[in-house]
């Protein structure tokens, strides 16, 4: 049985399931996850991480919610001794809801408010990973309130660029994200005091889809000098959280090599004797996950020739937002010459566009591909745009699909709405 997505007999399946299959049953557009490639990727990392560290200090690995926080994937995940890290409080219910341990699951975000905290803190969760001076008195204050200790961390601003696009960087100076290492000593040590409160120890976080390692060896060395600096002055220091950003290769870019990745906690990291803890997102889903869409018009002008998909920017909206490259296949193979496509959405925007000039086997309204490499902040940032409801999500494993997430309707949506009767 193939694992991940695969042509067999010209077709596209997902762990040996046909997607035309689950398209017929589904409906599109439809996001297809394959169980298989989940399993694959976690145990990528966690082999990586077994040859460079010792059993004693495995990391525990929380993974990043934010990119595809569906329960069934996250339960999936979870079966796999996963964590989470998650970044507001419906993504901690969600983890809880999935099966996490709040012991497992980190609480990240540079806006938390005040109910988010409340339930994290009753929650009990590893740590409160805390991004600014206010934050850090709130957390204060409820705990004291609630008369529960807080775990927390401080999320450092390490100003190391990370070499990605601008609009998902977080670790240089001017980002909104964490605190320099001159702010943090002092509300480090007032926290070491403060009743409630139990210093775990830094977090950091660059930016995602890194596909290089020196951008992580910069943050990584700068965490480790300010741990050493912590510690000599007395202050306690339990866990360092490395964060994610492990980037896939969606195009002709490198994806980092996961045992340098692990050789440099190895050196830089095991060293100060702590509990690691990383937030990979994209590099466990975002190969898993694929998004079958259906042609429903091939439109030619004086100049271009369209095709007009069924699922637009409001399902996937990485290409309109970030200029991001994503491989579409037909889902049947076709020898046929390629011909030059704009393969577009149906949502009122130019930006509506997941690929111009993109060569593909002439395709007829009614034909079925898939967008790739979409598992990782694909439905995760879908929206309603335009009313189109919200798509379906389907999980695969061993040449079984299950639904994960019913297609939205319109009366769904209406529902939530009111007319105000003045
Ligand atoms: N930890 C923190 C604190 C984060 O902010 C993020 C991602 C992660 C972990 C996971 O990063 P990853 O391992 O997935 O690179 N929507 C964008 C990506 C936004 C990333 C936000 N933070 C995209 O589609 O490319």
């Amino acid at each position: 049985m193939s694992q991940g997505f695969e042509s067999t007999d010209n077709t596209l399946q997902a762990d040996g399931v046909a997607l035309a299959r689950i398209a017929a049953v589904c409906g599109t557009p439809c996001y297809v996850y394959s169980s298989g490639q989940l399993d694959r990727n976690v145990e990528r990392l966690k082999t990586a991480l077994r040859r460079a560290l010792p059993a004693s200090n495995q990391p525990l690995i929380a993974f990043a919610c934010k990119a595809n926080s569906n329960l069934g994937v996250l339960n999936h995940l979870a079966g796999l001794g996963l964590g989470a890290d998650v970044v507001s409080g419906g993504e901690l219910v969600r983890a809880q809801a999935a099966g996490i341990d709040p012991a497992r699951i980190v609480f990240s975000g540079v806006g938390k408010s005040d109910e988010d905290i409340e339930y994290a803190i009753r929650a009990h969760v590893a740590q409160i990973n805390i991004e600014s001076a206010p934050e850090l008195e709130r957390v204060v204050a409820i705990a004291q309130q609630l008369g529960i200790t807080a775990r927390v961390a401080f999320r450092l601003n390490p100003d190391v660029d990370a070499q990605t696009h601008a609009k998902i960087t977080t670790g240089k100076e001017d980002n909104k994200f964490g605190l320099p290492a001159e702010v943090i000593t002092p509300l480090y040590r007032q926290a070491a005091h403060t009743s409630f409160i139990d210093v775990q120890g830094l977090s950091v976080h660059i930016g995602s889809q890194l596909t290089t390692l020196a951008p992580f060896r910069e943050a990584f060395s700068k965490i480790a000098s300010f741990a050493r600096q912590l510690a000599a002055e007395g202050l306690p220091l339990r866990s360092l959280d490395l964060g994610g950003g492990l980037g896939i290769v969606y195009d002709r870019e490198q994806a980092p090599c996961l045992d340098g990745y692990a050789e440099l906690i190895r050196e830089l990291i095991s060293p100060l004797g702590v509990k690691i803890i990383l937030e990979p997102g994209r590099l466990l889903v975002g190969d898993a996950g694929l998004l079958l869409a259906r042609v429903t018009y091939i439109k030619k002008t004086k100049t271009r020739q369209y095709m007009v998909l069924d699922a637009g920017m409001n399902d996937l909206v990485r290409p309109a937002l970030y200029e991001a490259w994503h491989e579409i296949r037909p889902v049947v193979d076709s020898a046929a010459p390629p011909e030059m496509y704009d393969v577009v959405g149906p949502v009122c925007e130019t930006g509506d566009t997941f690929a111009r000039d993109r060569a593909l086997p002439p395709l007829l309204a009614g034909d079925l591909l898939a967008i790739m490499n979409a598992g990782a902040y694909g439905f995760a940032m879908a929206s309603r745009y335009n009313t189109r409801p919200l798509p379906a999500e389907v999980m695969t494993r061993n040449g079984h699909f299950r639904v994960i997430r019913h297609r939205e309707n319109i009366r769904d949506i209406l529902e939530e709405e009111a007319i105000p009767a003045w």
